[in-house]
Parts: structure tokens; sequence; C-alpha cells
């Protein structure tokens, strides 16, 4: 075996055909789903992982393609551990190391105590062996290595092991956030995000907060009768003042679970979003927040397309017609192709069986898209035109509208839980102090 580090070239071809086939995208099987729901993003840290096997390698190439991993900076060599022992004799070592072993148990611990002796202090070192073995387990352990995983590794559980290191098990999981965004504009998709982040906070009892980032013509302040602070461009323009403090002032309360970082709506000034502000303000508010709803206004630009690549859940409402299937397939076939360890983005289509208008049929739509549509919502001008002046949810309206059951069940699909289990199960009042805050002061 070679002590040096060999660059990892991701093009080179996998030895092992079924090691192959364990790096297919996942098809939101059980297992992999819950996975893909336990790994959060991963903060800006360095990951330098030493493989013996090339189908490892592949895999955490694969993994740190994904977005969770997207502001890691992840090196993969071959050459494994006898590889890291001399490499980090001469160089400072990283925030995390990964070993990947083919030793067993005296050969790897022997190798590993060499490692530490060239280890800087912080360093954490996760290790991938191919013995499954409980005294081994516990030997590296004592010994301070963060997690043993036993290959053969697949990406998401590989990153669910490097996003249990960098988030807090103990505490709530890192907020989550939903982004949803109009195949066309006027198709109801900021109607349909207000009403489920609502039904979010209202049925489930979870603190939602909803970013308009919808700046000019935003209408979360109208749709929630709220004469708002103009927040959310305060935030943009300057991402890195925005703490816990801040952003609490910034906020319009709605209820006791629901709060709004709402749009300026006036045009005395243009509106040019950078993708890492808007990046670093949905990451504040994600730590404070279990859920953090956007609603995008339609159109295509980098901080739209970074907000939507970043996103937890994706949901693309859609009328039924054919510009609406073209620039939905569109969309989909680009979010699938980036986000291969995510589930699927959710379609809605709306305003259903408007009359005299020409549709494709909800069969269609769904066959043209190849997915099954989270909702499907028939046009009500009635309902909406009245909810809409009011600045009233629809179900605050009329509980019996014939869209609630829709909104209800696109909420539990968004958020993996049923209503009465998050009801029962309130959020930790350890997430964060702000969450205290949102209580309403009456
Ligand atoms: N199912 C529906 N039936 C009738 N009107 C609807 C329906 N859904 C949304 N609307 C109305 O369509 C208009 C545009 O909705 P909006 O949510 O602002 O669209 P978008 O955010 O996609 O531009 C609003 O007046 C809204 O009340
Ligand atoms: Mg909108």
């Amino acid at each position: 075996m070679s002590n040096q580090a060999q660059p990892f070239e991701a093009d080179q071809p996998v030895q092992d055909e079924e090691a192959g086939d364990q790096l297919a995208p996942i098809e939101a099987g059980e297992a992999q789903l819950q996975a893909s729901l336990a790994a959060r993003p991963v903060p800006r840290i360095s990951i330098q992982a030493f493989c013996e096997d090339a189908s490892t390698a592949e895999a955490i190439q694969f993994a740190s393609e994904d977005r969770r991993l997207s502001k890691a900076h992840v090196s993969i060599h071959m050459g494994g551990g006898s590889a890291a022992v001399a490499h980090y004799q001469e160089s400072p070592t990283p925030n995390l190391i990964v070993i990947e072993s083919l030793m067993d148990r005296d050969a790897m611990l022997f190798e590993l105590d060499q490692l530490a002796e060239c280890c800087d202090a912080g360093t954490k070192v996760i290790v991938i062996g191919h013995v499954n073995d409980v005294v081994l387990y516990r030997e590296l352990l004592r010994r301070g290595v963060s997690e043993y995983v036993v290959a053969p590794v697949q990406p998401i559980a590989f990153m669910e092991a490097v996003s249990n290191l960098y988030n807090d098990p103990d505490s709530e999981p890192v907020g989550h956030v939903i982004a949803f965004v109009g195949a066309k504009g006027g198709v109801g998709s900021s109607t349909i995000c207000h009403n489920v982040a609502w039904t979010i906070s209202e049925a489930m009892k979870s603190n939602v907060v909803i970013v308009d980032l919808d700046l000019a013509f935003g209408t979360t302040g109208l749709d929630f009768n709220q004469d708002p602070v103009q927040g959310i461009s305060e935030a943009l323009a300057t991402p890195e003042r925005l703490d816990d403090q801040l952003l609490d002032r910034l906020l319009t309360k709605c209820s006791e679970n629901l709060s709004i970082f709402a749009a300026p709506v006036v045009l005395d000034r243009d509106y040019d979003i950078s993708a890492d502000a808007c990046e670093m303000v949905i990451d504040v508010v994600r730590q404070n927040v279990p859920y953090v709803v956007v609603d995008l206004p339609h159109g295509w630009s980098a901080w739209t397309k970074r907000v939507l690549l970043q996103a937890d859940e994706i949901v693309v409402t859609a009328a039924p017609d054919l510009a609406n299937l073209r620039n939905a397939k569109n969309v989909f076939d680009l979010l699938k192709q980036s986000r291969s360890n995510d589930v699927l983005p959710h379609l809605v289509l709306n305003t259903v069986n408007m009359p005299k208008r020409p549709e494709i049929s909800v069969a269609e739509f769904c066959q043209g898209l190849d997915v099954k549509a989270s909702g499907v919502i028939e046009f009500d001008s009635e309902t909406f035109g009245v909810a809409a002046n009011n600045g009233q949810m629809l179900e605050e309206l009329n509980r019996k509208a014939k869209a609630i059951p829709t909104m209800h069940e696109l909420s539990m699909k968004l958020t993996h839980c049923n209503e009465g289990k998050m009801v029962q199960t309130p959020q930790k009042s350890a997430l964060a102090p702000l969450l205290e805050k949102f209580k309403l002061t009456r």
C-alpha cells in the first residue's frame, strides 16, 4: 500500500459494479428519506477524506455535491490511514478527517494512534471501516473518534454522519425551509404559500416565519391584514448584521405562532438581491424557527435559483395550461437533476375547472411531469376573492371551503408530521429564546 495521498479523480471508473449501484439517486425509500430529512446543512468547514476503496471515494464525492454540504470544502484522496499520517506530518489538519480502513481492529487502532499524534486540537475524525465490531467501535470512541461508519457507505448516510457532528442532537434541529414558486405569475403561489404557512402555525402549533421575497409586489402584508415593518430589505442590505435581536425587530407578528418578514412593496428603489445575502438571511431565520416558508416571485435569477436549490422542500404551483406545463417541466427537470438526494418538488395544480377555460387535465399534466400532484385546488373566485380582499386566510373565512383539506394535507406532507402528533409534542423551548418572544404580548 502506498502511503502517499493520491487525489481522487471523480470520474474514475468504479471497479465494483454493485458498489456503483449504491450511488443511484435515491427514490424516496423510507430509510433514505429519513436519513435525507435527518441530514441538516453543515457549516463552512474543511473535510479531507482518505479512502481505500474507489466506491467509498465516489460516495463521498457524490455527497459533497449535495446542497447540505455546499458550504463545506471537501477534498478526497486515496491511500487510507497511512496516506493521512504521511500527509499530516507536514500539513495542518482540517476540521474533519475521514479515514477509510480495510484493516482489522488492532492494525486500525495502531494507525489511528499514529494519526492522533499529528492531529491538531479541534480536528474531528470519522472512520469508515469494513468490520462490524462493537469492541472496535468502543475503542474508537474512547480514542476520541467521532463516528464509525461501516462500509459500504451510502452518500446520504455519510452526509447524515457529518451533519450530526455539526448539529447539536440535543437541541431541536435547525429549521426547515419550504420554498413556494409559481410556474407562471398569478397562478396562486403566494396564496397557497400563505395558507399553508398559516395552517402549519395553527393546526400544528409550530412556529413559522414567512419570508416574502417578492420585494416590489409581495402580498404577505395584505393577505394577513397587517401593516408590516418593511423588514426584509433591511436584512438583505446588511445580512451580516442580522442576529436574533435584529430579526425580532424586523419581523411582524401575525399570530401566536406566525410572523412575517414582509416585503417593502415600494418602487422608489431598485431591488438587486444578492444570492449570498439571501442565503445568509434565510440561514439566520432558520436558526430561530422550525419552519421558514419562502414566498418567491415568479422569475428566474441567481438568487431565486439558489433559494430553490437550497430549500428542504419545494412547492411548484401551476395552472392547468400549456405554458405552465412547459415551465413546470423545466423547473422540475432542473431540480430533479441538481437535488438527487432530495424528495421531489411538490406539484400543486391550482384554479382547476375554471368555467369556460380549456384546460389540460390533471392526469395529463402530471404525466407530462412524471409526478403525482401533491394537491389539486379548484377555481373558486368567491372564496379566494373575499379572503384576499378581507386579508384573511381561507379557513378563517370559511372552514368548509373546498380547498381547506388540501391545505392541511400539503402542510402535513411538507412537515412530514401529522397534525395530532405535532400538537401533542410541542417544540422544545430550548430551540431559541426568540421563540418566547413570539408569544403575543396582550
Ligand atoms: N383557486 C383559486 N380560485 C380563484 N382565485 C384564486 C385561486 N387561487 C388563487 N387565486 C387568486 O389569484 C390571484 C393571484 O394569486 P397569487 O397568490 O398572488 O399568485 P402568484 O403568487 O402566483 O402570483 C389572487 O387574487 C388570488 O386570490
Ligand atoms: Mg406571488
